[in-house]
C-alpha cells in the first residue's frame, strides 16, 4: 500500500523543500522503502538542487504539460526516485493533473513525498488534492503561525485535514511560540520539533540530503523519529527509552500518528471489500503491523 505525503505551507523559506528531501532520503535509506519525491513548486522549483539534479532533461513541468510520461521524468539520487522541476519556466502546465499522473505509478512506491509551492493557487491545491496525508512546516513565530493556520483552513475546506505540524528552525525557545500554544491555536498536533541546525548550510552546498550528509545531526535524528512513526516503528533508542520521562509532547503525538496511520492503512473494512475472510478456509489472521 502506497502513501502520498504532502509537505505544505503558504510561506516560503520555512523548510518545506529541505524537509521533503530529508524525509524521502531517510525513508529510502534507513527504512529501505521505495520512495518517489516530487517537486510540485511549479513557479519556483528547487528540489532538484537539494538532490544533486542540476540540469534535468525531463521534469514535472513536462509531465504536467503532457510532453512527457511521468516514468521518463524520474531521476535516481541517493536511493530516491526524484521528479524535479524545470528551472526554466514552462508555460501550459496544468498543476491539477498532478494527482492523476501520480496515480499511474503510485503502486510502485511505498511513499510518495510532494514538496509543495507556497503559492495560494492551483499549485498548492494540486499537492493538497494529490496527498493522503498533509504536514504543514512552520517556524515558531506569529507571522508563520498565521500562515500555517490559513494553510490548515484551505486544506480542511478541501476535505484534507492536516495530519501534523513540523516545527522547524527552532532557535531560541525563550522568544518563540511553544508547542502547546501552536497546538491550541491550530488544533493540529506538532509531530516534530527541529532545531535551527548548521548542517543545513553544508548539506545544501553539497546538494546532499541531510540524513545522507550527516545521519547523526540533530536535524536527521528528529526527522528520523517522524519517519519512524510513518513506518510504524516505535522509538527504539535505548537511551531515549531509558529517559522516557523526558519525552516531549511531540513524542506522544508521533505515537498517536503512528497508530492512526496504521489503523487507516490496515483498515479491516477496506480489506473486507477486497476479500470476505469469513469465507476463507483458514484461521483469522492476527494483524499486528508496525508493532515489531
Ligand atoms: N532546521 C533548519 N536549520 C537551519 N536552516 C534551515 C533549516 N531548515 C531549513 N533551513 C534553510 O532554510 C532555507 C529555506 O529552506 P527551504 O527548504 O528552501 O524552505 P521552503 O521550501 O519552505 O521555501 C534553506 O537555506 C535551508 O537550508
Ligand atoms: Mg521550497
Amino acid at each position: 500500500m502506497s502513501r502520498t505525503i504532502g509537505i505544505i505551507s503558504i510561506k516560503g523559506g520555512v523548510g518545506k523543500t529541505t524537509v521533503s528531501a530529508a524525509l524521502a532520503a531517510d525513508l529510502a535509506n534507513r527504512h529501505n522503502k521505495k520512495v518517489l519525491l516530487i517537486d510540485a513548486n511549479l513557479s519556483a522549483p528547487n528540489l532538484g538542487l537539494h538532490m544533486d539534479i542540476v540540469s534535468p532533461e525531463k521534469t514535472i513541468h513536462h509531465v504536467l504539460s503532457g510532453k512527457s510520461k511521468i516514468e521518463h521524468a524520474i531521476h535516481s539520487r541517493y536511493g530516491v526516485d526524484v521528479i524535479p522541476g524545470s528551472y526554466v519556466y514552462e508555460k501550459n502546465v496544468n498543476p491539477l493533473k498532478l494527482k492523476a499522473r501520480i496515480k499511474e505509478i503510485k503502486d510502485n512506491y511505498d511513499f510518495i513525498v510532494i514538496d509543495s509551492s507556497p503559492s495560494m493557487n492551483d499549485e498548492i491545491l494540486s499537492t493538497i488534492l494529490a496527498s493522503d496525508n498533509l504536514f504543514v512546516v512552520s517556524t515558531p513565530d506569529y507571522p508563520t503561525l498565521s500562515c500555517s493556520l490559513r494553510a490548515a483552513k484551505i486544506a480542511k475546506q478541501r476535505g484534507k485535514p492536516i495530519t501534523g505540524i513540523i516545527l522547524n528552525k527552532i532557535r531560541n525557545p525563550k522568544f518563540e511560540l511553544e508547542l502547546e500554544e501552536i497546538e491550541r491555536a491550530s488544533g493540529i498536533p506538532v509531530v516534530a520539533r527541529i532545531r535551527d541546525d548548521n548542517v543545513n548550510v553544508k548539506a545544501l552546498f553539497t546538494r546532499i540530503p541531510i540524513p545522507v550528509y550527516d545521519k547523526n545531526s540533530a536535524f536527521s535524528k528528529e526527522l528520523g523519529r517522524l519517519a519512524n512513526a510513518l513506518c510504524g516503528k516505535n522509538e527504539t533508542s535505548f537511551w531515549r527509552k531509558l529517559f522516557s520521562f523526558n519525552f516531549g509532547k511531540e513524542e506522544v503525538n508521533r505515537q498517536i500518528l503512528q497508530e492512526k496511520l496504521y489503523e487507516s492503512i490496515f483498515d479491516e473494512k477496506k480489506r473486507d471489500e477486497v476479500v470476505d475472510i469469513t469465507k476463507l478456509d483458514m484461521p483469522k489472521p492476527s494483524f499486528n503491523f508496525g508493532k515489531d
